[in-house]
């Protein structure tokens, strides 16, 4: 028997047409009403949670609110062409993004449309932005440290690759710098990152690219935009884009970091699109499932299996607090879900500690493990010794007449404070880290002067490169701390280089 490839492509070119016939029938609405980002149709009988649907005009919402009579539709784009009587049309799809190396080093919005003015990006694959979680039998603890470049938290607070890491604080202490140099330094990390800016004004966002760009940076990032002028339901699925197109890559076997700046602002949007659909108000007027929207976003953070391919994604969601309050009811929901906090404090961000950590309210739930051996040897104690210092020199405040051990134990507080400063956009790699605070612990710093610490510090790195460069790349390849005697001997060789400034 022969097949006769024309009378197939006539049968399959009516099914499809037959097909289209049918979709339209059951699956056009009328818009009934319309304001604010959101329009209620009747008519969409058929239409699924989170479904696209597009208005005559083109542009596309996504049903949110299915109810008896009618179905609540947030609008995605400008809504003043929406008019009451206009025709809504199924899509039969679920919200996707494009997903891909295409978008690496580009700047787009929540749909995934660039937003850079370099042209259309030409990606073959989509994503729906809402996806199950892997489940636990996927997972492998997580193990592998995420270097920030910060001393502060790659000593105190450690990240993993695969935790979720919360960054909270009040405004303008320092957090979106956290998160560019966290970037920044993951230059030969072999790791995706993507930022994703809620709500931010569009200069911020600017800023921040060019930052990015001016240090490399945007060769291995993806920047997903909803500025403070969008209306609310982008800001409301930025997020859940940025993870999404993160999750193509960690699923691929790679490593990727998620930032996401911050998701006060996303739970703003979210509620004012809830209180536009009507949904009931509970405290602080956040609908009852804000829990929901920031739980289901960070549980797709996770470090895969081997059998998975092995990638992870990373998650450093922001909370922005007001006046320091972190038992707000956005803050406890976040804190809840994430494996550890950053406090950045105010008054320390302006007594110019920076970046500003609030080491005693600070903490990293899995991170220990995922430490370099050497690293782990140098700052073990440093979280703790640093609270008890601040304790006692809020005691040494009041006594003039202090004794020796004392006075010993303030000196080297001080001097942790002082190591643990870091001025912004310079990370600093791992194996220098490890020297300078084995240097502090085991006491190479003592006779220095606080004023001189910075400059020791600057000073010792370069020294470092020209006459130890084995010494760091020891520590870099094997993760282990160089034996003491091989340690004092640089450090003792390069002091009787540094000179001591008179005062
Ligand atoms: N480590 C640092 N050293 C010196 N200056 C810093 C440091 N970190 C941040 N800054 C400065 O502090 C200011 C605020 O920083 P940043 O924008 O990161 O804060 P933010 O908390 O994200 O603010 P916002 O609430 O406006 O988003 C910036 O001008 C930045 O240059
Ligand atoms: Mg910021």
């Amino acid at each position: 028997m022969s097949i006769n490839a024309e009378e197939i492509s006539g049968l399959i070119k009516k099914q499809i047409e037959n097909y289209q016939a049918e979709l339209e029938v059951s699956d056009v609405g009328t818009v009934i009403q319309v304001g604010d980002g959101v329009a209620r149709a009747y008519g969409l009988d058929n239409v699924m949670s989170g479904e696209l649907v597009e208005f005559s005009n083109g542009v596309m919402g996504m049903a949110q609110n299915l109810e008896e009579s009618n179905v609540g539709i947030v609008i995605l784009g400008p809504y003043t062409e929406i008019r009451e009587g206009d025709e809504v049309r199924r899509t039969g799809r679920i919200m996707e993004v494009p997903v891909g190396e295409e978008l690496i080093g580009r700047v787009v919005n929540p749909l995934g449309q660039p937003v850079d003015g370099m042209g259309p990006i030409n990606t073959t694959k989509t994503r729906p932005i809402e996806g199950p979680a892997p489940g636990v039998m996927d997972r492998k603890s997580v193990h592998e440290p995420l270097q920030t470049g910060i001393k502060a938290i790659d000593a105190l607070v450690p990240i993993g690759r695969g935790q979720r890491e919360l960054i909270i604080g009040d405004r303008q202490t320092g957090k979106t710098t956290v998160a560019i140099d966290t970037i920044l330094n993951q230059r030969e990390e072999d790791m995706i990152c993507v930022y994703v800016a809620i709500g931010q004004k569009e200069s911020t966002v600017r800023n921040a690219v060019e930052t990015l760009r001016k240090h490399g940076a945007m060769d291995y990032t993806i920047v997903v935009t909803a500025s403070a002028a969008q209306p609310a339901p982008l800001l409301y699925l930025a997020p859940y884009a940025g993870v999404t197109m993160g999750e193509e890559f960690m699923y691929n076997g790679k490593h990727v970091l998620v930032v996401y700046d911050d998701l006060s602002k996303q739970a703003t949007a979210y509620r004012e699109l809830s209180l536009l659909l009507r949904r009931p108000p509970g405290r602080e007027a956040f609908p009852g499932d804000v829990f929901y929207l920031h739980s289901r976003l960070l549980e797709r953070a996770a470090k895969l299996s081997d059998a998975k391919g092995g990638g992870s994604l990373t998650a450093l969601p922001f909370v922005e607090t007001q006046a320091g309050d972190i038992s707000a009811y956005i803050p406890t929901n976040v804190i809840s879900i994430t494996d550890g906090q950053i406090f950045l404090q105010s008054d320390l961000f302006f007594s110019g500690v920076r970046p500003a950590i609030n080491a005693g309210l600070s903490v990293s739930r899995v991170g220990g493990s995922a430490q370099i051996s050497a690293m782990k040897k140098v700052a073990g104690t440093l979280r703790l010794d640093l609270a008890a210092f601040r304790e006692l020199e809020s005691f040494a405040q009041f006594g003039s007449d202090l004794d020796k051990a004392t006075q010993a134990k303030l000196a080297r507080g001080q001097r942790t404070v002082e190591v643990l400063k870091q001025d912004l956009n310079k990370p600093i790699r791992v194996d220098k880290q490890v020297v300078i605070l084995y240097a502090l612990t085991r006491g190479y710093l003592d006779d220095i002067a606080i004023q001189d610490i910075l400059r020791f510090e600057e000073e010792l790195y370069s020294w470092l490169d020209h006459n130890r460069a084995d010494l760091l790349e020891s520590i870099r390849t094997t993760g282990k701390l160089p034996a003491d005697d091989d340690m004092a001997d640089a450090l003792k060789t390069f002091k009787k280089t540094f000179a001591k400034s008179d005062s």
